[in-house]
């Protein structure tokens, strides 16, 4: 525990900034001193946790001066709100995509480097111990030269999601809104992706947005990788139900990422890293598999605990805006690669 709580507020009190309401409730590292959004509920719920209630962000900073922000506002507004934040000296904490655009994107990262004040893009997956494992694995070469990268996240949406208009439109689809997740995982695991060819179909709901997608990734380093993406198929593949970390979603254990090297192969979630029993062995002899034991941490809680230690000048993002913003051009090309019939780079 910190010596003194961290004071923090909140813009946007809906469906995710009340779970970070929650979050912060439940840490005696911080407190939740006020909240910011005009709509009718949002006076409520400011009650319910004992924190101030302002209809106006800027007033809200002005007025409180906390020693952070977390920003979880419609994806339109994070750029103006995230430097509002810089300019006062506020360290935030944005929910993922860093921005709408990556001009917007660009923007952030711009006036946060030029003022040195950090923003932590709410990739909260990074937090999460399997994937902060995987990275480490890989980074330590235990799988010796990453080959080949396979990917999946497919799981089926109910009809009446779409019932709100965005979700159908420009932006709204699940690249942006899924896809973008497993992209920063792999970018996180694996490092940069230097180029992206995409097939996007639209074939089953019919939306202007895809609804499904196959992907081909070439990595900085060399590796290759491919991902299956659909929100319209029944599928225990994806990192959400099969990790149990993610909020809203049960918990069905399965494998959603494969990374094979020279080595030995990992498949996550699981944590099931593959081996053959002497050095010299090959596809000939058997393979041993050994499950890699975790820390049974939690990502949103690790998130918030990394965020305070950010404050508190202990660490430095673990995404950066400018991390964010090259995991948004990532999905902007993949998007675009479908939409040309070419490859892409970032
Ligand atoms: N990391 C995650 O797991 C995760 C999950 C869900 C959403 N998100 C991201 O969080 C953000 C918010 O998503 P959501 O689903 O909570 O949206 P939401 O629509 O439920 O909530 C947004 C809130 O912002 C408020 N708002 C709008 N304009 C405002 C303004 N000018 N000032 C203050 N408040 C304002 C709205 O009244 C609403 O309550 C999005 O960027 C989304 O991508 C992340």
């Amino acid at each position: 525990m910190t010596s003194t709580p961290k004071r923090i507020v909140l813009l946007g009190a809906g469906l995710i900034g009340r779970e970070h309401a929650l979050l912060l409730s439940k840490t005696p590292d911080a407190d939740l001193i006020a909240i910011a959004d005009p709509a009718d509920t949002a006076k409520a719920v400011a009650n319910a946790f004992g924190a101030r209630h302002y209809a106006e962000f800027r007033t809200m900073l002005d007025e409180m001066r906390p020693d952070g922000a977390i920003i979880a506002l419609p994806n339109a507004l994070h750029a103006d709100a995230a430097i509002a934040c810089v300019e006062r000296g506020i360290p935030c904490l944005v929910e993922k995509p860093v921005a709408d655009t990556l001009e917007a994107a660009m923007r952030i990262v711009e006036t946060s480097e030029r003022e040195n004040v950090p923003v932590l893009i709410g990739h909260q997956r990074r937090h999460s111990p399997d994937i902060a494992k995987a990275r480490e694995l890989v980074e330590a070469g235990k799988l010796g030269r990453l080959v080949a990268v396979n990917a999946m996240w497919m799981a089926d949406k109910p009809a009446d999601y779409f019932d709100t208009a965005w979700r159908r439109q420009p932006g709204g689809g699940p690249l942006l809104i899924n896809l973008i997740h497993d992209i920063d995982c792999l970018r996180f695991i694996c490092g940069d992706i230097d180029e992206v060819m995409a097939f996007t179909s639209n074939g089953v709901r019919g939306f202007e947005v895809e609804d499904t997608a196959s992907i081909a990734l070439r990595f900085a380093s060399g590796a290759l990788g491919t991902l299956m993406m659909s929100d319209t198929a029944v599928s225990p593949y994806n990192w959400d139900t099969a990790a149990g970390q993610a909020l809203y979603f049960p918990h069905q254990p399965e494998n959603a990422y494969f990374f094979s090297g020279t080595r030995a192969a990992l498949a996550l979630p699981l944590m099931e890293l593959w081996q053959h029993e002497t050095e010299n062995g090959h596809w000939q002899d058997p393979l041993v598999r050994r499950h890699v034991t975790l820390d049974g941490s939690r990502a949103y809680e690790n998130q918030l605990a990394h965020f305070i230690d950010v404050i508190a000048k202990k660490a430095k993002p673990l995404v950066s805006a400018r991390d964010g913003m090259m995991t948004l051009a990532t999905i902007q090309a993949i998007a675009r690669s479908a939409q040309e019939r070419r490859p892409v780079r970032p």
